[in-house]
């Protein structure tokens, strides 16, 4: 059994014992999601909201990256649904990302972070971004934010230790752990409103699973809890990077993490909650469209071709699946 696949199933086991430890478990059984491959995502966020403010503030905060001149929001815009929608994003160092940027929003329920899902807590996600895509050294960091008085008393009211780099982290993953998109339209009629999506978006569901999208795109976010082959009916073409830079090493498929010639093109499934707004597609951000997305998708993983009517109904469906922000619970 390879290793990307026992992976997969940990992150499965993980999201069901969120589910239950969330105390779903009745309203599971009563609704019945539990016979569907995807699940709606929780309402509301239980989370410290001093953090979640002070995470918010090192959001939009440039002096994370080495030259001051970025912030992780340049690359993650909150109002352009967490991602900036160019092919390769600029640094702060002025050089471009290997990797086509992700969205920021329900990533909390991913098994790991990252296309090759390399780091398994959003803190150890937070500590790479500030040193690669921002080219900073975490003590740098912690002293320019030191000079700021204000920064400093908000540590020291939340962390009884006050400004360390493991607490910025902290306040950043709590922060993202905020970034729920809730209640779509799709979720509604999991929950069981039955007239929330269209017969179209219906048939569009039925279509993504009955075609077999969902043996991949499952779960709260459809997608994130497993990893998985791109390219495994069809080899996909593959652009050798030009340079071998220590990011291009990191920021690559599961090959590069575990040397096994079966994570070749391996790659975390990604999410499609907000797939609609999220192009360019794929880890290097290579199709422009979601319809070509998902015509190569079927291509690729399912050695099927799609007609143009299918795919508009499965992207019709996909327009189902974006909510609002999270609350806190009451
Ligand atoms: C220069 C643009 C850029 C900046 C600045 C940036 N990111 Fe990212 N972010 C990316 C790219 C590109 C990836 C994908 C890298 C990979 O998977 O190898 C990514 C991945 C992520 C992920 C993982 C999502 C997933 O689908 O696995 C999270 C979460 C994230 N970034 C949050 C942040 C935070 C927090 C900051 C600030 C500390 C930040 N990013 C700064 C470009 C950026
Ligand atoms: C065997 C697992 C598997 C199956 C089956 C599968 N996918 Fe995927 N999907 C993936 C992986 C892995 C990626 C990332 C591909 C890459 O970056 O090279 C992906 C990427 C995508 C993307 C691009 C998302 C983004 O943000 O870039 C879309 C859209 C998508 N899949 C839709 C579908 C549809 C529709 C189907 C059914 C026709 C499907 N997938 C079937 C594993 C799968």
């Amino acid at each position: 059994m390879s290793k990307s696949f026992l992976l997969g199933s940990l992150g499965w086991v993980l999201a069901v014992c969120c589910l239950i430890g969330g105390g779903w478990t009745q309203s599971l059984q009563a609704k019945g999601w539990d016979r569907e491959p995807v699940q709606p995502l929780p309402v509301c966020t239980r989370l410290f909201q001093d953090k979640v403010r002070l995470g918010r503030q090192l959001f939009h905060e440039v002096r994370l990256s080495f030259n001051n001149s970025q912030s992780c929001a340049d690359c993650h815009p909150l109002h352009r649904w967490g991602a900036d929608g160019q092919r390769h994003s600029r640094k702060a160092d002025g050089s471009q990302t290997v990797m086509n940027t992700p969205t920021v929003y329900n990533v909390r329920y991913y098994i790991a972070q990252f296309w090759n899902g390399r780091v398994r807590t959003l803190q150890d996600q937070v500590e790479e971004a500030v040193r690669l895509e921002m080219g900073s050294q975490w003590p740098e960091v912690v002293s320019k934010l030191a000079q700021d008085a204000s920064y400093r008393q908000s540590f020291a009211q939340i962390y009884s230790d006050g400004l360390q780099a493991a607490n910025v982290r902290d306040a950043l993953a709590e922060f993202m752990r905020s970034l729920l998109l809730v209640n779509s339209r799709f979720d509604r009629y999991l929950r069981g409103e039955s007239n929330a999506i269209t017969p179209l978006e219906q048939e569009g569901y039925r279509l993504f699973k009955e075609v077999g999208c969902v043996a991949c795109h499952q779960g709260v976010n459809l997608g994130g809890n497993l990893l998985q082959k791109s390219g495994i009916f069809l080899r996909r073409a593959v652009e050798e990077p030009v340079n071998t830079s220590v990011q291009e090493r990191v920021e690559a498929d599961r090959f590069q993490l575990t040397g096994n010639e079966e994570d070749r093109e391996v790659f975390k499934v990604p999410a499609l909650r907000l797939v609609t707004r999220t192009a360019p597609y794929f880890h290097d951000g290579s199709l422009p469209t979601v319809e070509e997305a998902v015509g190569r998708m079927a291509q690729l993983q399912l050695g099927r071709s799609l007609n143009q009517a299918d795919i508009a109904k499965i992207v019709a469906f996909f327009h189902t699946l974006e909510g609002s922000l999270a609350g806190e619970c009451r």
